[in-house]
């Protein structure tokens, strides 16, 4: 497969999951975190298809433009560590879907990062609330949801609260 294939497919794997998500969070109240900004791609998918969803995102350095980016109140700038760290003051068990894509060239660091953020999310996430993401966030009392039609097993993961 060529590195373009791989992209393609890559983020078609991501907006089938998020579309699926969409779908499984319908009937949940609640914002929705959006993890990691990037370009802008997968806040503006979301912001497409959840039309009546607040979306806070998560990011340390904004590099989308105004067009793809949030208005400054749902915008929680720094490490996600941190950030994650003080949301549930204001966010406890009451978010449906967390979007998280932060993976980087480095699998140790994508690790490490990803447990930072497993940590955080079961204060956050509601009963029924699905974690969506490029890494494994996996945490004790989620279950694995299967994926899109398409989307092979590992390059992207949805997980339901239980
Ligand atoms: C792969 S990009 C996200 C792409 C985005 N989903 C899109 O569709 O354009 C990952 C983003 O996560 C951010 N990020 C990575 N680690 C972070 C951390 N520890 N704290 C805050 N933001 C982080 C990076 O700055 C980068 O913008």
């Amino acid at each position: 497969m060529s590195r373009l294939d791989s992209v393609i497919r890559r983020l078609q794997a991501q907006r089938a999951c998020l579309d699926k998500a969409a779908a499984l969070i319908a009937a949940l109240p609640g914002p929705i975190f959006e993890l990691g900004l990037g370009q802008g791609r997968t806040y503006d998918h979301l912001r497409r298809i959840c039309p009546e969803r607040e979306i806070f995102v998560f990011e340390r350095e904004v590099a989308a433009g105004a067009e793809c980016a949030p208005d400054c109140e749902r915008l929680i700038l720094g490490d996600i560590r941190d950030t994650l760290a003080a949301a549930p003051r204001r966010f406890a068990r009451a978010v449906p879907l967390v979007h998280s894509d932060i993976g980087t060239g480095d699998a140790d660091l994508n690790a490490e990062l990803a447990a930072g953020i497993a940590e955080y999310l079961p204060a956050l996430l509601c009963p029924g609330g699905i974690v969506v993401s490029d890494q494994d966030l996996a945490f004790p009392g989620t279950a694995p949801i299967e994926l899109p039609e398409g989307v092979r097993t590992g390059r992207y993961h949805i997980y339901r609260v239980e």
